[in-house]
C-alpha cells in the first residue's frame, strides 16, 4: 500500500490534479473519494472527466446516483451520499469497461483494486488530499504530484 499527501491551494488546483489522473487513466480504473461536504470531490471528478476528454459539463450527481459520460473511455460518476442498503446494480459499471469515480465511497462496498482519496478542508481555499492505493501504475504520477 502506497500513501501520498497532496495539497491543493485552489479549486483549479483540484481540477488540475483530477485532469492529470484522467489523462493516464485506463479502462477498469476506480477512484474512491471521501471527505467532508464541499471538500472538493466533485471538482476533482470534473478534472478527471476533462483528462478523459469528456466535453460535457460534469455536475454533482447527488440526485441520480450515477451519470455516464463519454470521453476517450466511458466515465461513470457515482455519488453514494444517499445510497442505502439497496442493491442498485452499480457493479456492472464499476467492473465494466471505463473509468469510475465514486463520491462518498465509504457508503459502498467496492473492489479492492482502486485509488482511495480522502479530501480534507484545511481552510477556505486549501484542501489536503490523502491518497492510498495498491495500484503500482499510479505511483509515479502521485510522486510527481507530491513534488509539485
Ligand atoms: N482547493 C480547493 N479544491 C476544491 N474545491 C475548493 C478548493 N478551494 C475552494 N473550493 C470550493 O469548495 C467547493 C467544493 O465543492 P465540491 O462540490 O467539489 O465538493 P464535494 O466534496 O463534491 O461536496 P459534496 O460532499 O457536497 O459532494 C467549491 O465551491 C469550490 O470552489
Ligand atoms: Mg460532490
Amino acid at each position: 500500500m502506497s500513501q501520498y499527501q497532496l495539497l491543493s491551494h485552489s479549486t483549479e488546483d483540484t481540477v488540475d490534479i483530477g485532469e492529470r489522473l484522467g489523462q493516464s487513466a485506463a479502462s477498469g480504473d476506480l477512484f474512491a473519494l471521501d471527505g467532508d461536504l464541499g471538500a472538493g470531490k466533485t471538482h476533482f471528478s470534473k478534472g478527471l472527466a476533462k483528462g478523459l476528454g469528456v466535453k460535457e459539463m460534469v455536475n454533482s450527481p447527488t440526485f441520480t446516483i450515477l451519470k455516464v459520460y463519454n470521453g476517450r473511455l466511458h466515465f461513470y460518476h457515482i455519488d453514494a451520499y444517499r445510497l442505502g442498503e439497496e442493491d442498485v446494480g452499480l457493479d456492472e459499471y464499476i467492473e465494466g469497461d471505463g473509468v469510475t469515480v465514486v463520491e462518498w465511497a465509504n457508503n459502498m462496498e467496492l473492489p479492492e483494486q482502486r485509488v482511495n482519496i480522502t479530501f480534507k478542508r484545511i481552510d477556505e481555499h486549501v484542501r489536503a488530499l490523502y491518497v492510498d492505493t495498491k495500484e503500482r501504475r499510479y505511483e509515479q504520477i502521485f510522486k510527481e504530484l507530491t513534488a509539485q
